[in-house]
């Protein structure tokens, strides 16, 4: 069997290994879960939504970092007067087609919020923007 020790076999695996880094760090969305891993309103769409079980996670999950401390270049949406006083902008931001240039997530660096977590976003809205 032939060994891996001339310099361009070296190179190679070198190569394979700088890539599969390179796909490890550079995902879009990593770090981001399904909606269905973090707690959706028991009993879906229709049931009570607040912002501590719902809206934050969710959050959490698709507006980090840019809208966070540390990283949050941006308005912050950390905190649960933030979100309910810029609802109506994030309600708006989300629908967005998401080659509009105000479509958020921003650049699509995570992936867009599903049509299940809109709902949720707009019942919450509806609902009177319980904690
Ligand atoms: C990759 C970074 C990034 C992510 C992730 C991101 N945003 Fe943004 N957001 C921006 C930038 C940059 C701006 C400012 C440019 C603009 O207004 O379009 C912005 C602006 C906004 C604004 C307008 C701010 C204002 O003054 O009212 C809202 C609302 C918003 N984002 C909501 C969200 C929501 C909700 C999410 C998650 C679903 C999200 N963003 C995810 C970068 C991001």
């Amino acid at each position: 069997m032939k060994k891996l020790s001339s310099p361009r076999s070296r190179l190679a695996v070198l190569f394979v290994f700088v890539f599969a880094l390179s796909i490890q760090f550079c995902s879009p969305t990593q770090n981001q879960v399904t909606p269905q891993e973090y707690k959706m309103p028991v009993g879906g769409v229709d049931s009570h939504v607040s912002y501590s079980d719902h809206i934050k996670p969710m959050l959490e999950n698709s507006c980090t970092p840019c809208h966070y401390p540390e990283k949050g270049k941006k308005k912050l949406l950390n905190t649960y007067e933030a979100v309910a006083e810029d609802i109506d902008e994030i309600i708006y931001r989300v629908q967005l087609p998401s080659d509009s240039s105000e479509f958020m997530p921003y650049k699509s660096k995570k992936l867009p919020l599903s049509a299940v977590e809109i709902q949720v976003l707009k019942n919450w809205n509806d609902q009177g923007l319980g904690r």
